[in-house]
């Protein structure tokens, strides 16, 4: 049996349950000081003040722990639950600065889109990558993610439209789940651009994706989640439904990429759906807003997505007002947020949109989490739940922000193990 003792955290600090926290809901975070976490074969068993969980394993003192007990020391630190970074599209082949030194010399994202540029230009490059490449380039980006305090993320498909080409890029991440520490949860997005073979026959791709690709992805359990990106030159609010309720008969979850650019109604459609997540946001409207606080749907903000195409942020604080739940994830892919930056993403929260640093734990934790339907196994660090825990390199989580856009993870335990402690200078 694998034991591992957290000793003496200068604080730990988490917020509590299993499901998506809402509106106010989303500041309770609790705050022990000198406090401990053990686990038993990667789950939390008992947490709280240092004397009571030695007291628990039998001791008055920690040289009294049995031998058989890893034990971590905690001081100076603060331990956090495992961020869940629940929207990322990090398997892609090739790069797009040209596009985004047009994009800062007035070109907008879907005019680029339009000409063939885009999404569009990531599938010619993904659809040329061998496997091999492509898992690759994957792990260093885990690698990095990890690094930043990363221990669940959310990939996507979408740059490979094509059967043959989604599959690989699903398979890519199935393999890399199986070798890195960071836990992966895949998501198809065949429904992420009209490619240029269907380019007159937009209804026809719709069916090809419904009949012949989301058959083959669930029968080969590729991914968990289906999603859809709702927007103008994309999918409409009636093709996103009819792919999303297809979608649910055959057992996929659904996430939607509603309202980025034009509002579709696509927050509606989530919170109509049921769908776990509504990302990105940024243009809805006070009726999505109403539907999405009414509803269990997380509404997943990209605050770095806003920011590297120059746009407003989503209304988080007005969103979180109406009694909305939130959820923080990077959007890391090669066009429209090439960052997977925790740090940046934090600080662009509370400094630019609003959120207070608990809702914003909140978000990058528990709700990340039931924005992948997976809130009763992490996002909290609570009795029963899986050692997914982040050790920051100062004593208050306070740092998390006030040392700005900084990366300040000292060490990372995923599933009660230490995987990635920084290099000491
Ligand atoms: O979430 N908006 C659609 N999909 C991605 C961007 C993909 C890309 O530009 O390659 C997003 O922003
Ligand atoms: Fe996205």
């Amino acid at each position: 049996m694998d034991k591992l003792l957290l000793y003496n955290c200068s604080q730990i600090v988490t917020p509590k349950g299993s499901h998506i926290k809402k509106g106010k809901e989303m500041d309770q975070v609790e705050v022990m000081q000198n406090a401990s976490i053990y686990m038993e074969d990667g789950i939390i068993l008992f947490l709280g003040a240092n004397e009571e969980v030695l007291h628990r394993l039998g001791a008055a003192y920690i040289e009294q722990i049995p031998g058989d007990i890893m034990v971590i020391d905690g001081a100076g630190r603060t331990a956090l639950p495992g961020f869940v970074d629940s929207h990322t599209h990090f398997i892609f082949g090739g790069y797009r600065e040209v596009e985004f030194m047009e994009r800062l010399s007035g070109a907008s994202y879907l005019d680029i889109m339009r000409k063939g540029g885009g999404i569009q230009s990531t599938v010619n490059a993904t659809r040329s990558y061998g496997e091999d490449r492509l898992f690759a380039d994957g792990r260093n980006r885990l690698h990095d993610m990890l690094s930043q305090g990363v221990t669940t993320v959310e990939g996507k498909s979408g740059y490979g439209l094509d059967l043959a080409c989604e599959e690989k890029q699903l398979r890519v991440m199935k393999e890399l789940n199986k070798v890195h520490p960071v836990e992966i949860v895949s998501t198809y997005l065949g429904a992420h651009a009209v490619p240029l073979e269907y380019k007159n026959d937009p209804a026809g791709y719709v069916t090809y994706m419904v009949e012949v690709v989301m058959p083959k992805v669930k029968e080969k359990n590729l991914a968990e989640f289906c999603d859809v990106f709702c927007e103008e030159e994309a999918f409409d609010t009636e093709q996103s439904r009819f792919l999303l309720t297809e979608a649910k008969k055959m057992g996929f979850e659904i996430k939607i990429h509603a309202d980025e650019i034009y509002d579709l109604g696509g927050g509606r459609l989530a919170a109509e759906l049921g769908a776990a997540s509504a990302d990105h946001l940024l243009m809805i409207s006070e009726e999505s807003m109403a539907a999405l606080a009414e509803s269990e749907t997380v509404a997943s903000v990209l605050p770095c997505t806003a920011f590297c195409l120059n746009k407003p942020f989503a209304p988080a604080k007005k969103m979180i007002e109406s009694g909305c739940g939130l959820a923080l994830a990077t959007d890391f892919n090669p066009g429209s947020s090439f960052t997977n930056s925790i740090p940046l993403m934090l600080s662009l929260a509370v400094l630019k949109m609003g959120m207070t640093l608990p809702q914003a734990l909140t978000a990058l934790t528990l709700n990340g989490a039931a924005a992948l339907k997976r809130a009763d196994k992490i996002g909290t660090l609570e009795a029963g739940k899986q050692g997914d825990i982040v050790l920051l390199e100062y004593p208050d989580y306070r740092f998390l922000i006030y040392h700005t856009a900084k990366n300040i993870v000292h060490s990372v335990i995923k599933n009660g193990h230490l995987v990635y402690k920084k290099e000491e200078s």
